[in-house]
């Protein structure tokens, strides 16, 4: 089809009705057309733009700033630095709740890490700002930056992620060591990764008196609104926070952070409307990252196999100032079956940026650790990796002995093998080679993800035209979620999607919950579902009480919602449709709320995950020890898929950025003076697409009546998890040669290919 015979653009394009149906995005269209607005294509008028100076050491201080010649700069309009900070109401030394980091905003002098804003330059045009920044010309007074494993100050943390306890023990490691029979002790190390999201965190705010509007991208529209009437000393329902499209998050747009803040103070000081967009490079430290872990295991193993200990002890790094620990020793928690587990977690200072969320927090390194190190144990008892893991299969929770709501994991197991080949695998590494003479490898990996559930509201406002408009706070930032959530209302309605229209990504309308913890589609789906079937439940009262209609009387038996019209339940020939009922009724709208809701005894009761198995091929070649990812095959259970289209995507993206971790993605810091040194997407290396296999992702059924009332669990971060354990085991069945640093690299792996 060539561009002139192309259809106007459609909303979007339908493959079939509600809910399972692969529905392509929504806003694909305008996003793939230019005609999707980002934060900073926002130009109000009058805007001025902030560019931040950031520090060039790691810790120290800054003693002189060359304010005079920024501000001689035509087009410079103010410099802000520690001595003339525009007024915060909010201490940023003080913790604002779990999601509400510490932050540099220009309080003091003092560095904590490269790259930490320093100063603040704001001007007519991004050119003089950028240039009012270098001529700042800093001086420091620089200490030597504690950047490695060795060189933090190592304590006991209260609590890891979110809230995580750091310690949790069942039974007693050191006997089930005794007892085994098989022992294996081995160290991994994860690096520090950024999200580096293709939209850089950017702001356009705009100050109306008391009133503040912002133009960001935004995981977590409604708690940030919270959070900025707090740092600025308005009422919430002053803030106004717009994210209609983001170019990525992956945890990086779920927290507030400095340079935003700043440029929000600088706004309300100047009285003008103010953009600030980081730097690629400026990425590197104020906005999160994937925190560094080292990871301790220790498995013992009994004549027949079975996991008699499994130790898992991790050293997280965080910044000197603020907490946010990897839980990646928390990964062993749920998967295996030992009679003794210990996971415990230490922290580490360093003189870094705070660590955050990113994609599968504590599952994704932790899991990386824990299946390739199972893989080692299956090794050491001369198993085939897969009937080890069958072997320690737990049926319920380890410890807590709660059964699983649903655990369809053995059926992803068989399935994603069976589409593998992984029969007939050799044991033994290095065995199999292809028709190149490349070493070829095998490897499996277990992905496990929780079900984690957020306060959630919308609203459901059936017309008299007999279409709808539903509305929640929702975010999407790529996943498809706005798509999703509105085949989940669109069924509730008894309507075709495209008779929904769905506002989303504005702060003012009904709380839709974060996007991250990959719980947005189940917690503001539940909102949506329950504010359509109020809004229904409100239509059949109207009908049920009016002698006119066929419904007359249904109000017991109850109606069946469908194709735009309402059915008595024990007669479904009876109907009448939503546009005759509201005009008899003398109705313009009807309108139902609904919030996220789940039976909170079944929560206590079951444990909730989603799970799955990825298979990995790896090819390598034997003198220059590169490795190619050639296939991959992850077969996933999570509930009820409510888009397979959206959801085969979200595990291809997942298992992606597998390869990513796997062989590829590291921050590397110069200890001299430590500075980032491949901040940039030129050298900080993610896969292209000549690095992606074939992939393949096996959608597996699962019904979980316990998860919440529609079965929907999480898809968008457990592709990452078992993928990252698959591919370090096919590099060991392909070469025999374990790296225990990720990302696997060529010359961890030469030394034992040699
Ligand atoms: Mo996320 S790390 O759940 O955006």
């Amino acid at each position: 089809m060539s561009l002139e015979t192309a259809s106007p653009i459609a909303p979007y394009r339908r493959h079939g009705s509600n809910a399972g149906q692969p529905l392509t995005r929504r806003d694909g269209e305008l996003k793939v057309t230019g005609r999707a607005t980002y934060a900073a294509d926002n130009h109000p008028a009058g805007m001025l733009y902030a560019v931040t100076a950031v520090s060039r050491i790691a810790r120290g201080r800054v003693t002189s700033l060359d304010v005079a010649a920024a501000k001689a700069h035509p087009g410079v309009i103010e410099v802000f630095t520690p001595a003339n900070r525009p007024p915060l109401s909010h201490d940023p030394e003080v913790k604002l709740g779990p999601f509400g980091f510490r932050v540099e905003v220009l309080q003091d002098d003092t560095v904590r890490y490269a790259n930490q804003p320093i100063a603040l330059v704001v001007a007519e045009s991004l050119e003089a700002a950028t240039e009012g920044a270098a001529l700042l010309d800093p001086k420091y007074q620089a200490e030597p930056a504690r950047t490695g494993f060795d060189d933090g100050e190592r304590y006991s943390p209260a609590a890891i992620g979110v809230g995580a306890p750091p310690r949790t023990a069942y039974g007693d490691i050191e006997a089930g060591l005794a007892a085994a029979a098989h022992i294996i002790e081995a160290d991994y190390v994860t690096p520090a990764q950024f999200h580096n999201a293709m939209e850089p965190h950017a702001v356009v705010a705009q100050w109306d008196g008391d009133h503040l509007t912002l133009d960001m991208p935004n995981q977590a529209l409604v708690m940030s609104r919270e959070a900025y009437a707090v740092w600025f000393g308005v009422p919430a329902e002053n803030v106004l926070i717009r994210s209609p499209f983001l170019g990525g998050g992956f945890g990086s747009k779920a927290i507030l952070n400095g340079p935003q803040i700043l440029a929000i103070a600088s706004a309300r000081q100047l009285q003008r409307p103010v953009k600030l967009v980081l730097t690629r490079a400026q990425m590197y430290g104020p906005v999160g990252h994937r925190g560094a872990t080292w990871q301790k295991l220790r498995m013992g193993m009994d004549g027949e196999g079975r996991l008699t200990a499994l130790h898992h002890h991790a050293i997280s790094a965080t910044s000197s100032f603020e907490e946010f620990l990897e839980p990646a020793a928390n990964a062993s928690l749920h998967l295996y079956a030992s009679s003794a587990i210990l996971a415990e977690t230490e922290g580490l200072r360093l003189d870094i940026g705070t660590p955050g969320p990113m994609r599968a927090p504590g599952e994704a390194s932790g899991s990386a650790a824990l299946e390739a190190a199972i893989d080692e144990a299956a090794e050491a008892c001369g198993m085939d990796p897969l009937e080890f893991r069958l072997a320690n299969y737990a049926e319920t929770e380890p410890g807590t002995g709660r059964p699983y709501s649903s655990k369809a994991l053995r059926e992803c197991y068989a399935q994603g093998a069976k589409a593998f080949g992984w029969a007939g695998r050799p044991l033994a590494p290095r065995r199999m080679r292809d028709e190149d003479g490349l070493l070829v490898g095998w490897g499996i990996g277990t992905a496990l993800f929780p079900c984690p559930h957020f306060a959630a509201q919308a609203r459901a406002t059936l017309r008299a035209d007999g279409t709808a408009l539903v509305e929640t706070a929702g975010v999407d930032m790529g996943q498809g979620a706005w798509t999703a959530l509105a085949q989940i209302a669109a069924e509730a309605l008894g309507l075709d999607p495209d008779q929904v229209e769905f506002h989303s990504g504005v702060s003012s309308l009904p709380d839709g919950g974060i996007a991250g913890g990959s719980g947005h589609t189940a917690s503001a789906g539940l909102a949506l579902h329950n504010a359509g079937e109020d809004a229904i439940g409100r239509l059949a009262e109207l009908a049920s009480a009016d002698p006119a209609s066929p419904l007359f009387g249904a109000g017991n038996i109850g109606v069946i919602a469908r194709g735009g019209r309402l059915h008595r339940r024990d007669d479904e020939r009876r109907s009448e449709s939503y546009v005759d009922i509201l005009a008899r009724a003398g109705r313009e709208v009807v309108v139902g709320t609904g919030r996220m809701a789940r039976d909170e005894e079944a929560v206590q009761s079951w444990a909730m995950n989603s799970h799955g198995a990825v298979f990995a091929e790896v090819k390598v070649d034997p003198d220059l020890g590169q490795v190619r990812v050639t296939r991959l095959v992850g077969a996933f259970a999570a509930g009820r898929i409510i888009n397979p289209r959206l959801v085969r995507s979200q595990y291809y993206g997942g298992m992606i950025w597998g390869v990513s971790f796997a062989l590829q993605e590291a921050a590397v810091t110069d200890p001299r003076t430590g500075r980032i040194m491949n901040a940039d997407l030129a050298e900080y290396h993610v896969p292209v697409s000549a690095d992606v296999p074939s992939l393949e992702a096996i959608l597996v059924p699962e019904e979980d009546v316990y998860v919440n009332p529609l079965g929907v669990k999480g898809v968008g971060e457990i592709g990452i998890v078992g993928t990252v354990g698959a591919i370090a085991n096919a590099v060991w069945h392909a070469t025999g040669s374990r790296v225990r640093r990720f990302p696997i690299r060529i010359e961890d792996l030469a030394q034992g290919l040699r």
